[in-house]
């Protein structure tokens, strides 16, 4: 009997957390509507005008603890029950944490964690009660902190071990994402040949027509993909 689980690799992006109130980016009434990026998300942006960066991303925090995982976050879980599931997120909430996923890697960061800018690799967990930060915040050493996220123009440390999970993948899934984003974006061109490749959005990015869409939102595009995965497991 082969016990080994196929690996299941999930690539998802905001439209994971839409149904748990969180803002996408691009579509219509999200942030980038409301924001420029390039001042709020961008390495240039953080120099130009840091106070305005911090108020961005205390903005999200406040906004993530109101929030809860979706059912979504949860089934993604319970497929944990018969497969090895790994998840590559862009997203920077820590609803797949909250969830119970075991495997989770963050593309573009962590909102409620925070770094020093003189010493990067020494990072910190927010806790619920201190989740503001401005310029002026600083650790016990006098280092000063800035949100532990991925600005564009910065590199993604993540993406080689991200291209490592995916060319490991057994089944791949893209979920609520624009696939506007390099190099998240390009995950999908290193899945082995072969392996099946299913794409939930209500609104999807045009994609291979090898790869199967399932036009439905994350919670019902899962509870349908769970249901097509158990038929061929029965099909082994
Ligand atoms: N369920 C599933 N998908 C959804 C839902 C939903 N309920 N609602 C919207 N979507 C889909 C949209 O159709 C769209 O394809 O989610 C996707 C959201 O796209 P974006 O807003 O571009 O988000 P994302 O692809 O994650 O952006 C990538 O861009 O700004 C940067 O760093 C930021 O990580 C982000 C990156």
């Amino acid at each position: 009997m082969n016990d080994v689980k196929p690996r299941l690799v999930i690539s998802t992006g905001a439209g994971m957390s839409a149904e748990s109130g969180i803002s996408t980016f691009r579509d219509s009434g999200g942030l980038w509507e409301n924001y420029n990026v390039m001042d709020v998300a961008s390495a240039d942006g953080f120099a130009r005008n840091p106070k305005l960066v911090h108020e961005f991303y205390n903005a999200r925090r406040r906004d993530l603890l109101k929030a809860l995982p979706n059912a979504g976050h949860l089934a993604l879980r319970e497929l944990e029950k018969y497969y090895d599931v790994y998840i590559i997120t862009q997203n920077v909430d820590d609803l797949h944490e909250r969830a119970g996923s075991s495997n989770i890697l963050h593309l573009h960061g962590e909102l409620m964690k925070v770094r020093t800018i003189e010493e990067p690799t020494r990072i910190y967990t927010l806790d619920e009660e201190h989740i503001e930060t401005t310029p002026d915040s600083i650790d016990a050493d006098g280092n000063h902190l800035r949100p532990h996220i991925v600005f564009f123009q910065e590199a993604v440390p993540n993406i080689e071990r991200a291209i490592e999970w995916t060319q490991l993948a057994d089944i791949f899934v893209v979920i609520g994402t624009s696939l506007a984003v390099y190099p998240a974006a390009s995950l999908l061109h290193y899945v082995r040949r072969g392996v099946p490749v299913y794409y939930i959005d209500p609104n999807p990015a045009p994609v291979s027509a090898d790869v199967t869409v399932i036009r439905k939102g994350a919670s019902e595009g899962i509870a349908e993909l769970t249901r097509i995965l158990e038929e061929n497991l029965r099909g082994e």
